[in-house]
């Protein structure tokens, strides 16, 4: 009897995306999405991008800009994505993002738009007169962003939980008003390091726009910049090492830190530290971060050797992304009204 053929069952589809805000990411990308965008590549067909077109939002220098891509590049194979297992790409190298980005604009509320705290909180400053257009409908653009891949599970920070649930919205929304279209995407976000904090005022998180210098953990500062960090990171009144956030968001902070990084368990790290204090903590917290940061920037380095190899990835990587995108559009403006000419629909 001939072998029958198995085809193996499509596996469920991950996407997440970063933007190329600064020369290095840095522990809160990391411990927050990168490390599950990594883990998450096995058993899933997983889509990564870089977020070139949500970072137009806010005043680029287009020089600084340009130059940054091979680095988040290398950065993200750094971090674990794999390039033979998962589509790594440019946003704006896939146009439908921006095309169904203004779909769901057309079906989105101004008022819901308006609601969205991101939008609150950058515009804040200057008046939401001054804030651009784009910055409003960033929401809507990462919701194509995520839609167009159909995905199961979106990884990201806790941050970044209000804009899933626009993207729920909207994707809902879309199925009601013309036919199924989009599955539910479900947000990927631990408990555990969901939101990790600035070091210095550690009732805030780490964020690059917000935090100083000190505060923030870049992945590619030097070693020994990275330990003196976290030796001067602000902790709180008292000297006992407990996982309190309310009472203790210092120490917290690290104590999720340091039981990331080692694999040892928050409790496991309290008693280890009991009667200790912080001096002996923040010293062997300092160490686990240099065994961390050293091989990270040493094989970001060593990636940034083959420039044309990182090209080819983020090449590969959007003609991938392409084949699923147009096809989840070309779905869309069908079920919208919009007609291909030469297509056979009417
Ligand atoms: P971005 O570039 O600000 O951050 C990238 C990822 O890092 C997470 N993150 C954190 N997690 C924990 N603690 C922190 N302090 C911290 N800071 C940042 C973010 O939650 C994010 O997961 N809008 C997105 C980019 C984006 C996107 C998408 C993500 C565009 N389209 C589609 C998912 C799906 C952003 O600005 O992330």
């Amino acid at each position: 009897m001939a072998a029958m053929s198995t085809t193996p069952a499509a596996l469920p589809r991950v996407l997440s995306g970063i933007q190329p805000t600064s020369d290095s990411f840095h522990f809160g990308n990391y411990l927050g999405a990168l490390r599950q965008w990594a883990s998450l590549q096995d058993g899933h067909e997983a889509f990564y991008f870089i977020a070139d077109l949500h970072s137009l939002t806010v005043p680029q220098d287009p020089k600084e800009l340009r130059k940054r891509f091979v680095a988040c590049a290398a950065q993200l194979i750094a971090s674990g994505v794999d390039p033979a297992r998962s589509a790594m790409f440019l946003q704006s190298h896939v146009p439908e993002h921006a095309e169904l980005g203004w779909v769901l604009q057309c079906i989105t509320s101004f008022g819901e738009a308006r609601r969205m705290t991101q939008f609150k909180d950058k515009s804040g400053k200057d008046g939401e007169g001054a804030a651009s257009v784009g910055l409003f409908a960033y929401p809507m653009l990462m919701a194509a962003d995520i839609l167009l891949y159909r995905p199961k599970y979106v990884p990201v920070g806790e941050d970044q939980r209000q804009h899933l649930e626009l993207t729920r919205d909207l994707a809902q929304r879309f199925n009601h008003r013309y036919k199924k279209t989009f599955p539910l995407p479900e947000p990927y976000i631990l408990k555990s390091t969901g939101k990790i904090y600035d070091l210095q005022n550690p009732t805030a998180k780490m964020s690059k726009s917000a935090s100083s210098a000190a505060g923030i953990i870049d992945m590619l500062d030097e070693p020994s910049v990275s330990a003196k960090k976290i030796r001067s990171a602000v902790t709180d009144s008292g000297s006992e090492v407990r996982f309190d956030p309310e009472e203790k968001p210092g120490v917290s902070n690290l104590l999720t830190i340091y039981s990331s990084l080692s694999g040892r368990t928050v409790p496991e790290l309290e008693d280890a530290y009991a009667g200790r204090g912080y001096g002996d903590f923040k010293k062997d917290l300092a160490e686990v971060v240099v065994d961390f940061v050293t091989p990270f920037r040493s094989r970001t380095l060593e990636l940034l050797d083959d420039r044309a190899e990182l090209e080819a990835v983020l090449e590969r990587g959007s003609a991938q992304a392409r084949e699923v995108a147009s096809r989840t559009l070309s779905d869309v403006y069908d079920r919208v009204g919009l007609i291909r000419i030469g297509s056979g629909r009417d």
